[in-house]
């Protein structure tokens, strides 16, 4: 059967980029971006609809007799919409919730790496009444140690900790205070690591994996990887210490395929893209995180490397039939700015004119995140992280001046951005 009908869930950039990627092989689909953005809304059907009612997205897909559904985001994951879908007989790009338990549960994700020798940071979990064991192992750390929140916490569950007095602080914030909520009632305490850090996807159809260029994002919000932590502000692809075949056939089969393998065996096959999140260590590549859905703004540059049919490749996934091995891609690099709104990543304003994004060259891509339209057609600020500009090249320096030359051309006010996405980046940037 055809794939003619396809519908995506969720509203940022990584969204627009799904899109755009499919629509590049398949310019007559039709696509439904629930519930999309400023961007989406241009190359396809915005629908509002609450991504985590995961009953809500099924009854959307079947009543508009979609092909296929992609999940964006882990909280879409998280909530079943997979599951859901799947009873309906829909086809779906996406893991279910008890695979997602890979992302949704960083204890899960560590017994998963130890029980199939995947290489991670080592570690010791408990709640508040192992609080002793917790401690005895941060003193053998000498308190140089990260203390994780088990389950989700909106990206700000990681602390990354110095000496005693500061672990041992944030096993009071997580532990005792409950910062983070349910979701830090159980912490992870794992070795602090130093290096790189490199995010690679494997598509997989639960039994194979097929894997896409290696990307770096740059998460803190001011140049130097200084200032708090963001969503990405930028990325780029495929970064050179980690470009070569010989890495991304060893990060497939000692990270990728074990993990796709450990799920199957537990009985929840993972469909979908598995992000593993690695450093690159003076000992060799340790897995820091996996997770369960594309990274944003990793997706923005790596899609436009890929060199083989997007949609093919979602569809091979949801139905059980992708090839293994290193997904074909282009012999260039790309590299992504992201525009963020006054006030990212803290309370952000929006509603800020955008101007200038129709200036762009026609091969630069500007996905959009936090925007919306006016009904007039107006573009305007909608969220943290509003749009990025992602141009490729010859190699990353190429890249770089072209999407920086390409990002001067847009504005709105308080617009932020770093000036040093894709310059060498320091060793073991901090969270
Ligand atoms: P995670 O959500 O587990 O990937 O953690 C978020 C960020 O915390 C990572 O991207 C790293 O920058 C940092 N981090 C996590 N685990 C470690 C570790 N074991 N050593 C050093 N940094 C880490
Ligand atoms: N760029 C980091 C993430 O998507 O989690």
């Amino acid at each position: 059967m055809g794939i003619r009908r396809v519908l995506i869930v969720g509203t940022g950039g990584r969204e627009h980029a799904l899109a755009w990627a499919c629509l590049r092989d398949a310019p007559e689909l039709e696509l439904i971006v629930a519930p999309g953005n400023g961007g989406t809304g241009t190359i396809a059907e915005n629908v509002a609809v609450d991504v985590t009612d995961a009953a809500a997205v099924a009854r959307l897909a079947a009543e508009r007799d979609v092909d296929l559904v992609v999940i964006g985001p882990d909280a879409a994951a998280a909530a079943g919409v997979a599951d859901a879908c799947t009873a309906r007989g829909i086809l779906v790009f996406g893991p279910t919730a008890a695979a997602a338990h890979i992302e949704s549960s960083k204890i899960f994700a560590k017994q998963v790496m130890d029980a199939a020798g995947i290489p991670t940071a080592r570690w010791v979990a408990g709640d508040a009444a192992d609080r002793k064991r917790l401690s005895a192992f941060v003193a053998e750390l000498a308190g140089r140690c990260v203390v994780k929140a088990d389950g989700l916490a909106l990206g700000k569950g990681v602390m990354v900790c110095d000496d005693v007095a500061e672990a041992e602080h944030a096993l009071d914030e997580c532990l005792g205070e409950l910062r983070f909520g349910d979701a830090g009632r159980q912490v992870v305490v794992e070795e602090l690591l130093s290096g790189p850090e490199v995010s690679v996807f494997g598509l997989s159809d639960g039994r194979n994996v097929r894997t896409l260029v290696p990307a770096r994002d740059h998460k803190r919000i001011f140049d130097g990887d200084r200032g708090p932590n963001t969503g990405g502000m930028g990325s780029i692809a495929p970064p050179v210490d980690a470009a070569s075949d010989r890495f991304i056939n060893e990060v497939t089969q000692t990270v990728l395929a074990p993990c796709i393998d450990a799920l199957r065996a537990r009985g929840t096959p993972f469909v979908g893209c598995l992000y593993a999140g690695l450093m690159l260590t003076p000992d060799g590549v340790r897995v820091l995180e996996f997770n369960a859905r594309f990274g944003d703004p990793e997706t923005q540059v790596v899609l436009p490397l890929l060199d083989e049919p997007f949609l093919d490749v979602l569809v091979a996934c949801a139905r059980g039939e992708v090839p293994a091995g290193v997904a074909p891609a282009k012999p260039a690099a790309a590299v992504g700015v992201v525009a963020a709104a006054a006030g990212y990543p803290g309370d952000v304003r929006r509603g800020d004119v955008i101007t200038g994004i129709e200036a762009l060259d026609d091969d630069v891509y500007c996905f959009h995140a936090g925007t919306a339209r006016d009904t007039d057609g107006t573009l305007r600020t909608a969220g943290g992280r509003v749009l990025c500009v992602t141009a490729t090249g010859a190699d990353v320096d190429a890249a770089r001046a072209r999407a920086y030359g390409n990002l001067a051309r847009v504005h709105f006010d308080g617009m932020q951005a770093r000036t040093d996405i894709g310059r060498p980046v320091t060793a073991g940037a901090r969270s």
